[in-house]
């Protein structure tokens, strides 16, 4: 049922995209729900260039027949369609749960419009449930969890466990090198605040907190797809 949620979401998502765009693909199982309804699209003849988030992204996309090049060879997007990890009804997002974030911000910021694509789990009061993902750069590890412990507590009141994102006993690697730290708030009533204290700290790459990044959202559930848009009614 969550599949057909995530494609649902996804094939609301293609209405914004016209002949000639260049789009940014995202990362996660929803992004990639939106890579195959938009592949017979392309097969039938709209032509689009997409920018992918991640290097799997990347793969299916070409597999699939849809055109992809590079954020340096395209550095003006049209449109970026992603997925999120949780989103409120401001459009804040947590996203990184596939460590592709700190990319996935790149091309975002880099886009005309960012449209977010999720299943209705992913819908929340407040975010934090879902720990927030920090791409830190592997030197001087240990210096930098000690300087995001310090900020939170000092400035946000929030105590954290940082956790070494790990898979199969292994650290995990992002496609840019680096490593992530996972921060389990519970709930982060300043996001905005957050957000810039975690850009200010050296070794933190990039944070998964989008602040007024996202311009509209596509939720899709079991009374079908809710749509939240930055812009005026
Ligand atoms: C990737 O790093 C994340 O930002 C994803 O957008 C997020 O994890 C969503 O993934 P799912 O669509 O698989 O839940």
């Amino acid at each position: 049922m969550t599949r057909q949620f995530k494609v649902d979401a996804a094939t609301a998502a293609l209405s914004l995209v016209e002949q000639g765009m260049k789009v940014g693909l995202g990362t996660g199982s929803t992004a990639e729900e939106f890579v195959r309804v938009l592949a017979p699209r392309v097969a039938q003849g709209l032509s689009i260039i997409g920018v992918p988030t991640s290097e799997r992204t990347g793969i299916l996309a070409r597999e699939l027949g849809i055109e992809i090049s590079t954020l340096d060879s395209h550095p003006q997007l049209d449109l970026t369609v992603d997925g999120t990890d949780e989103i409120d009804d401001r459009l804040q997002l947590i996203k990184g749960g596939g460590a592709a974030h700190l990319r996935e911000k790149i091309v975002a910021c880099a886009s005309d419009k960012l449209a977010i694509i999720a299943d209705h789990t992913k819908k929340v009061e407040m975010l934090g449930a879902f720990p927030l993902p920090l791409e830190v750069i592997p030197f001087g590890l240990t210096a930098t969890s000690i300087a995001i412990e310090k900020l939170c507590r000092r400035d946000f009141g929030l105590t954290t466990a940082l956790t070494l994102r790990k898979v199969a006993g292994e650290p995990v690697i992002t496609d840019n090198g680096n490593l992530i730290l996972d921060a389990s708030f519970g709930r982060i009533p300043d996001t905005k605040g957050l957000a810039n204290g975690l850009s200010q700290i050296p070794g933190l790459v990039e944070h998964g907190l989008f602040i007024d990044i996202a311009d509209i959202a596509f939720i899709a559930g079991p009374d079908g797809v809710e749509t939240i848009s930055s812009a005026p009614a």
